[in-house]
């Protein structure tokens, strides 16, 4: 398990983008809080492969708490990351599990 950040990083209204450095390659991540959860994902958008983000730290959260893609408006629900409207609808976000401890956020990737 690696550390990503902590807990207080996160915004609740617009999330948080990281970059991983492994190995060979860097691993794009946004993580997001909602009903006390930590909720961690590629940030990758599965229409095309696009980041999530408008900028740095930076995602459309719509009024339901969906995460909005905003190159061509796909819609997301956090709790499970499927798509329920937009050019991939049914599709999903690939999940990151993290676990937080003491304030601290990890993943094992
Ligand atoms: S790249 Fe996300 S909806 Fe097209």
């Amino acid at each position: 398990m690696r550390v990503l950040c902590r807990v207080t990083d996160i915004d609740p209204e617009s999330g948080k983008d990281l970059c991983i450095d492994s190995e060979k390659v860097s691993k794009y991540l946004m993580l997001f809080i909602q009903g006390g959860e930590v909720l961690g994902f590629y940030n990758r958008c599965p229409h095309q492969g696009r980041a999530m983000n408008w900028a740095p730290d930076q995602f459309i959260l719509d009024k339901l708490g969906q995460l909005v893609c905003p190159h061509h408006g796909a819609c997301f629900k956090l709790s499970n990351g499927i798509c329920t409207a937009g050019p991939c609808k049914g599709s999903f976000l690939e999940s990151v599990e993290t676990l937080v401890k003491d304030g601290k956020v990890l993943a094992d990737i």
